[in-house]
């Protein structure tokens, strides 16, 4: 019944708005030609005819993002969200989740405001809804691009059945400093692999069409080079080179703008002393003008505000001038549109023209997202009930999660377990914390829901071959739980420490100076290993660690991440050796904090490493390579690789060059490998890095099989941005290398010319 009025009054809006259009087109779009005029029955049109309905004031509303008090994820300054909707003043609301609720809220604004214009419902949706996936930078280690567009795809799906049309995600930003805690958000350190996530993250969200009910619309985000914070610490300046911010940076975004992502965030940080969200040069120029983003761009949280401290307004007045200048469309939290536009309209100092193109690009997402067609189509309680946690996304969760571990070491097989004869000794302060399990940027996970380490192993095992005791805290200085936890290692056949980094300990605002295992852990570890008994060490972290003084006191390290609701059961699934460990680092692990940022692809400098010269470029008191590399990862399976065949030793402009390589499976077990191509551009206009991934390949080979990989290269591959700041490839001489991690040494040479 409901549906029936609003679909009427939205008929209203259009029979009254098509018949004004007729009589008077130039208030609509001022146009110069009547060509200009969008198609009538167009979603632009349809734009139109509700724009010119619309007060200056209920225009600004649309630009309004407020959160709920339902959740928190930052200061709550405007509590009185609901009469704002009344009021008509707000255009999107964020923090509300759940048939129910969200159902009350859009029935405010649909039936009891002016123009009954729909709320888009938002969330921060990072990795899974209801059930958790793995942390998105453990999840890219997986390198299964297909597997990534399923967990998307499942959260949205989660996420619109509770009522929600928009999450904030995927985070694209690269990151080169594990200081930074948000690494965890985002994908890794390489541009070409996050390029290929951030596509098949926003296609995983939001489908071929906004309009399906069960999928929900992407926000790629932060817009831009936020995760270049200086010394990794969160909301910190960045500065950079334009070159660096294309070649690098911006890439990630640019696929989630060609994948469709339907809007953009802007980020906290100043890039080159201008916010990001008052940086005109990103948003009118390079996202809009340069890469033609039809969506529209939202600030992060309270973001405008944050000018002012910032430094580059005086007052809210100018930062509300600046950020809509320069294209941020939507205020996140701020309040600040809602409160200085008007005025700025007013006195002239913001053309209505530019309020005017904000409210079209977020009507026309409301039309596409179908919320003028119908405003509940994301609020059906059935839907609700039935598709959260269903046993299809437990063991889809479940299957990602244990494609995403990182096996670091396994000195003399230590893993897989032998299962049926060993009595094990599980310790550790993360051994059976449930919450932890699924990091940062869970919001509506259920942490009293996830499986931990303990209960995948006792699910897995007779409970009499375990016995678990915590031994320390996370982070505290406490010795106490020694002795007791020792005694059952003592009496175990091998030894599995649990540890890591609380769920707190990365995400926003938890940047660490030092990135250790916090706490009496590593001391912890020490004195289990003098027992002499083999140690599995399993690890829970948001982001790359030191594990220099960790490395001699393990035989084994699974690197687990956060493996979110199935963490234990997958961890028990690899260690068991039920699945065989395929990930690979996607973020170097350095050896210490002073060697960050540390990264594969760095520049040769005039005076590269030699360690005969003590003139050259390296430290005095750590080597210049890292703990581990970008791209390593172990199997329970071990692989060869043969030197890289080329198709040709030269190649034109328009050429295809086949890099082949054979990789043979020279163990007992089946097993998954991503080979990956590297290639070096050996001299160019400007300098150019050591390394640079262009392709990988997950490929299954059985035990004893050998097979054949072939790579395709061409000059679109090679490009960069030139000492005149063109994209282009230049001709010269470039190295191959193919192989297991961005260590890789067999290589061979072309050219191009
Ligand atoms: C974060 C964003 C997030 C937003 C809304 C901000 O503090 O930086 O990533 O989407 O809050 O929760």
């Amino acid at each position: 019944m409901f549906s029936r009025l609003i679909f009427l009054s939205v008929l209203c809006l259009f029979s009254e708005a098509t018949s004004s259009l007729a009589q008077a087109p130039k208030k609509v779009m001022a146009p110069k030609s009547v060509s200009k005029l969008p198609a009538k029955g167009s979603v632009d049109f349809k734009v139109d005819s509700v724009l010119k309905l619309m007060t200056l004031e209920e225009k600004i509303g649309q630009l309004n993002l407020l959160t709920s008090d339902l959740d928190q994820t930052g200061a709550s300054m405007r509590p009185q969200y609901k009469e704002d909707i009344l009021k008509g003043k707000v255009g999107a609301i964020f923090n509300a989740y759940g048939v129910e609720y969200v159902r009350k809220l859009q029935k405010m604004a649909v039936e009891e405001t002016r123009l009954k214009i729909p709320l888009i419902f938002g969330y921060d949706v990072i990795h899974g809804h209801r059930t958790i996936f793995p942390s998105p930078l453990g999840e890219s280690c997986s390198w299964d691009l297909e597997a990534m567009e399923t967990s998307a795809r499942i959260a949205a799906l989660e996420a619109s059945s509770m009522g929600l049309d928009w999450t904030f995600a995927p985070m694209v930003d690269i990151a080169r400093d594990p200081r930074w805690g948000r690494v965890m958000e985002g994908a890794g350190e390489d541009t070409y692999l996050g390029s290929l996530i951030a596509k098949a993250r926003v296609k995983g969200f939001q489908g071929s069409s906004l309009s399906d009910p069960t999928r929900v619309m992407a926000c790629a985000k932060h817009y831009a080079a936020y995760g270049a914070a200086q010394a990794g610490r969160d909301y910190s300046t960045v500065d950079m080179s334009d070159r660096t911010l294309r070649d690098v940076y911006l890439p990630p975004f640019k696929a989630a703008a060609d994948a469709g992502s339907a809007t953009f965030m802007t980020s906290f940080n100043e890039l080159n002393g201008i916010p990001a969200t008052a940086n005109k040069y990103l948003m009118d120029q390079i996202l809009r003008k340069e890469w033609g983003f039809k969506g529209f761009v939202v600030t992060d949280y309270t973001a405008i505000w944050e000018l002012l401290f910032h430094g580059i307004a005086a007052d809210s007045v100018e930062a509300v001038k600046k950020s809509i200048l320069a294209g941020s469309d939507m205020d996140m939290q701020a309040s600040m549109y809602m409160q200085r536009l008007p005025g700025l309209v007013k006195s002239g100092a913001v053309p209505v023209s530019v309020i005017d193109e904000s409210v079209r690009r977020v009507l026309r997402k409301k039309f596409e997202l179908g919320l003028f067609a119908n405003p509940f189509i994301r609020m059906d309680a059935e839907r609700e009930k039935k598709n959260v946690y269903t046993s299809a996304h437990l063991n889809m969760a479940r299957q990602i999660a244990a494609k995403s571990m990182v096996l670091l070491k396994n000195d003399h097989n230590t893993l897989p377990l032998k299962l049926t004869a060993q009595k094990i000794a599980l310790v550790g302060p993360l051994a059976d914390a449930a919450r932890d399990m699924m990091g940062s940027w869970s919001a509506a996970g259920e942490g009293e829901k996830n499986a931990t380490l303990l209960t995948g192993l006792k699910g897995s095992l007779t409970s009499s071959q375990v016995e678990y005791k915590k031994g320390c805290e996370i982070n505290d200085t406490v010795r106490a739980g020694f002795a007791e936890a020792l005694k059952a290692c003592a009496n175990s056949d091998i030894v599995i420490c649990a540890m890591g980094e609380g769920a707190w300990q990365s995400g926003e605002a938890a940047s660490r100076s030092d990135i250790k295992l916090p706490g009496v852990q590593e001391e912890f570890l020490a004195e289990v290993k003098k027992l002499g008994k083999p140690v599995v060490l399993v690890l829970f972290n948001g982001r790359p660690l030191d594990l220099t003084n960790v490395l001699p006191n393990a035989d084994a390290i699974l690197e687990a991440w956060y493996p979110g609701t199935m963490a234990g059961w997958a961890v028990t699934d690899v260690l068991a050796g039920v699945v065989n460990p395929s990930a690979k680092l996607t973020m170097t692990f350095p050896r210490n904090v002073g060697q960050v940022p540390i990264y594969y692809n760095m520049k040769n400098t005039g005076r590269p490493y030699d360690a005969n010269n003590k003139y050259t470029s390296k430290y005095l008191d750590v080597r210049n390579d890292p703990l581990f590399a970008f791209g390593y990862g172990l199997s329970y399976s071990t692989f060869l690789y043969s030197s890289p065949k080329l198709s040709a030793k030269s190649i034109g402009m328009k050429d295809t060059l086949n890099v082949t390589v054979n990789v043979k499976n020279t163990s007992t077990r089946h097993g998954e490998e991503i080979v990956q191509l590297y290639v070096q551009d050996m001299a160019g206009s400007v300098t150019r890095p050591i390394n640079e991934l262009k392709g990988f390949q997950k490929v299954m080979i059985n035990s004893g099989e050998t097979k054949t990989v072939v790579f395709k290269l061409t000059s679109n591959d090679l490009r960069f941005h030139n000492q005149d700041m063109n994209f282009v490839a230049e001709k010269g001489l470039f190295t191959v290398r193919v192989g297991g991690s961005s260590d890789a040494t067999q290589s061979d040479e072309f050219e191009l010319r």
